[in-house]
């Protein structure tokens, strides 16, 4: 079964709202026009209730089906939030805040499951109820932790949770998932290495916190190489490298490292914490330092039901006649939240031949948008069919 008709008569209006939103792309927490956007135009369509004002700049409209709303509650979700990366696309609709950009196409995923919430209001073709979700600041932040922490589950009923990302590299309109584990954890590692600083010709009287934080960042390394089980993964980077010297002549009293530490499984993730502790703190000690590690887990891996994941493919396949099977991805998806607490099913849909997300050349591809829209409105149907 190929996309509703319905989605392909709005295509054009779904397009113009995702175009809109592209042109005015806002950080975080801050999605104070497009939750406005969001929030005008599910009154328009009619929904049941619109919720404003959750997780600061976040909205939840409330779509009861044919028989009055009894029965499961099905909560879909989008992320609302853009990038700070200054737009290269040249699109004529290109960001009107320069160094602001929608270079993850959560423009295209609030405009998706706009369409599909116009559909459902309009149609009802389900019992039961469909909880939609706008939620700010996923590119950090953890706005789904704070529509979880604000009690937006348990206030709506809601029994599972849906979500979706496009995808450059997989066909425009076609759908790919797996069951479990799918996009990694997401941890935050900052490592202060403390010694002596003093007169670069007299390396004798420091302690060189730049020789110090070399060897720990070395050292690292051996964590995924050596300590971890070759068949599971981890990724153990160090992406920021600053000391507490400008100067050609000065030796640093201080280094700070960065990074970051990608895990699907919990106790490697304890693995990894514990390791960059121990090769941290032995290490400082080795030459003389002390050293501090913060260590901070953020967003945990997104594991996917396999119930409700079966329920994802087979929306997908009656979208698109078929359903990939995705392979593990190292990124972070704070989609996690709400997955840790209820069951449920991400989803990639094909974006296309395009730049990579994340890129100042990336631009959501419209021709998925009825594909998409229709996946949303196939698994609604399929999931709360309407009795009698
Ligand atoms: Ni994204």
């Amino acid at each position: 079964m190929p996309v509703k008709n319905r989605f392909a008569d709005l295509h054009e209006d779904i397009t113009a709202w995702r175009r809109d939103i592209h042109a005015h792309p806002e950080l975080l927490f801050d999605t104070v026009r497009t939750a406005g956007v969001v929030a005008d135009k599910l009154k328009e369509f009619g929904v049941d209730t619109v919720e404003t004002g959750v997780a600061q700049n976040g909205v939840v409209g409330v779509i009861k089906g044919k028989n009055g709303g009894a029965g499961r509650v099905i909560g879909l979700r989008a992320d609302m939030d853009a990038l700070p990366i200054l737009e290269n696309t040249g699109v004529d609709y290109a960001s009107g805040t320069p160094g602001v950009m929608h270079a993850c196409g959560h423009d295209g995923h609030t405009a998706m499951l706009l369409g599909a919430a116009k559909y459902l209001a309009e149609t009802r073709n389900f019992d039961g109820t469909v909880v939609v979700m706008f939620q700010p600041a996923e590119e950090g932040g953890g706005g789904g932790r704070v529509m979880v922490e604000e009690g937006v589950l348990e206030r709506h009923g809601v029994d599972e949770v849906y979500g979706m990302h496009n995808w450059p590299g997989m066909p425009v309109g076609s759908f790919s998932i797996r069951p479990g584990p799918f996009f990694a954890a997401a941890d935050l590692l900052e490592i202060t290495v403390t010694g002596l600083g003093g007169h670069a010709a007299k390396p004798h009287m420091t302690i060189d916190t730049t020789v110090v934080a070399s060897h720990i960042v070395l050292a690292l390394q051996s964590i995924v190489s050596r300590n971890l089980n070759p068949v599971k993964q981890a990724v153990v980077s160090i992406t920021s490298f600053e000391t507490s010297s400008t100067a050609f002549n000065v030796i640093p009293n201080a280094v700070t490292l960065k990074g970051t530490v990608r895990t699907f499984d919990p106790e490697v993730q304890d693995l990894c914490e514990d390791n960059i502790r121990r090769i941290a703190e032995n290490t400082a000690a080795a030459f003389g330092a002390t050293v501090e590690v913060d260590y901070q887990r953020n967003y945990p891996a997104t594991v996917n039901a396999e119930t409700e994941t079966d329920y994802a493919i087979a929306a997908a396949k009656r979208v698109s006649g078929d359903c990939a099977y995705a392979p593990l991805v190292m990124g972070g998806e704070d989609f996690s939240f709400m997955l840790n607490e209820r069951p449920g099913a991400y989803i990639l849909v094909g974006n296309g031949d395009t730049a990579d997300v994340h890129n100042p050349d990336y631009n959501f591809d419209d021709e998925a948008i009825p594909a998409g829209c229709s996946y949303w409105a196939e698994l609604v149907e399929m999931r709360l069919p309407v009795s009698g």
